[in-house]
């Protein structure tokens, strides 16, 4: 591909000549792109000797005021307009900008560990890239981390799934997105305990599904009342979101609780529970951890989401996972087919398996 630079009208372009027709001049396609600047960029096409091949055109508003081109529609989707921009994402990113410019911030925002990835697991991953995992992975993930994952499960959260249950994906809050996404229907309603991660409500949104914010109280320790829950279910729930331990009151249902809220939605065919357990191992006794999916009934019903940015210190890497029932989880998998491929870690922990192994022990 010849690229050109030329500056005809002191907009400087740049022209691509297409190899897939040639180096004959006569039947070369070049596409000019001029770049003001970002909110003032237009792609205009070129024609050939022998016929106009492309016409793109994304003209701003003072270009497209000339007569033979036209303005283009810059209106959002409604599911956009509908959804709020993650304020936790808002402010860390200020905090960032405000680190960088030398201001001395304590970062409260995104729930990150303050210490490193380990370095057994910064090593998996730096050899991994060596030795050339570096090219996609299945969908789902590897079937080596799928294993893990279910070994993991199976022997922290005494719950058994096998690997084509598990569909692992870049970061938690892919698993939770598409989990909603798969099993909400236009005007369902979703659970959610307030005070709650800010992303729940938004994801049922982009869903086109309705949040349905149940308040809780200091005096319950920030844990949902299973009779407000009961009370608010109704021929539209669909899914419960239940976070433990809780971001952001750091609240830890205790398993009495659960196994109350258990047996209400035990009594609701349509009701699904998504239970984040990505805080699992930040945990102070005499808490402890309980599984929902490990309750009595509840497997069928569960979605369990968990993966490594706040238990190990990799919020960067991008890896979460979620399991469940084998139709929900070919839903999530379909989507994820369709929205983003697995990254390198996945290989990385696919490859080095026993660190995974060696961290979940
Ligand atoms: C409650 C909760 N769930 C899920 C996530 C997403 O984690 P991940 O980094 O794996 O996407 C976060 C991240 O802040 C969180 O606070």
């Amino acid at each position: 591909m010849a690229i050109s630079l030329h500056n005809s009208t002191n907009i400087p372009r740049v022209g691509f000549a297409s190899p897939f027709l040639g180096s004959n001049s006569a039947s070369k396609v070049s596409i000019s792109v001029s770049l003001n600047s970002f909110s003032n960029l237009s792609f205009k096409s070129v024609e050939t000797s022998r016929q106009q091949l492309y016409r793109i055109s994304a003209m701003s508003k003072a270009e497209s005021s000339s007569s033979n081109q036209v303005k283009v529609d810059i209106s959002l989707s409604p599911r956009v307009n509908s959804v709020k921009p993650s304020k936790t994402v808002a402010i860390t990113d200020h905090a960032t900008a405000l680190a960088q410019a030398g201001v001395p911030v304590i970062r409260l925002a995104a729930g990150e560990p303050d210490f490193d990835t380990p370095a057994i697991i910064a090593e998996a991953g730096i050899n991994a890239i060596r030795e050339g995992y570096t090219r996609y992975s299945p969908n789902a993930g590897t079937l080596e981390l799928r294993t893990a994952i279910c070994h993991k499960l199976k022997e922290e959260n005494g719950i058994s799934y096998t690997p084509d249950q598990i569909v692992v994906s870049n970061g938690a809050k892919q698993s939770i997105l598409q989990a909603v996404l798969a099993v909400c229907s236009p005007g369902d309603e979703v659970i959610i305990p307030a005070p709650y991660w800010v992303s729940y409500p938004e994801m049922a949104r982009l869903a086109d599904a309705t949040p349905v914010i149940l308040p809780t109280l200091i005096s319950d320790n920030f844990l949902l009342d299973p009779e407000l829950l009961e009370s608010n279910i109704t021929e539209k729930s669909r899914l419960l979101i239940l976070c433990s331990p809780s971001n952001p009151t750091g609240s830890v249902y205790p398993k009495k609780l659960l196994e109350k809220i258990a047996e209400i939605v035990a009594k609701n065919p349509r009701l699904l529970v998504l239970s984040d357990e990505i805080y699992e191992h930040i945990i102070y006794a005499p808490a402890t951890h309980t599984s929902f999916a490990s309750l009595p009934g509840m497997w069928e019903r569960t979605l369990t989401v968990n993966g490594f940015s706040k238990a190990f210190a990799m919020t960067g890497w991008r890896l979460g996972y979620i399991a469940g029932p084998k139709n929900f989880i070919a839903a999530c998998n379909k989507i994820q087919s369709q929205v983003g491929c697995i990254i390198l870690i996945i290989f990385i922990f696919g490859k080095a398996n026993y660190i995974l192994r060696a961290l979940v022990q």
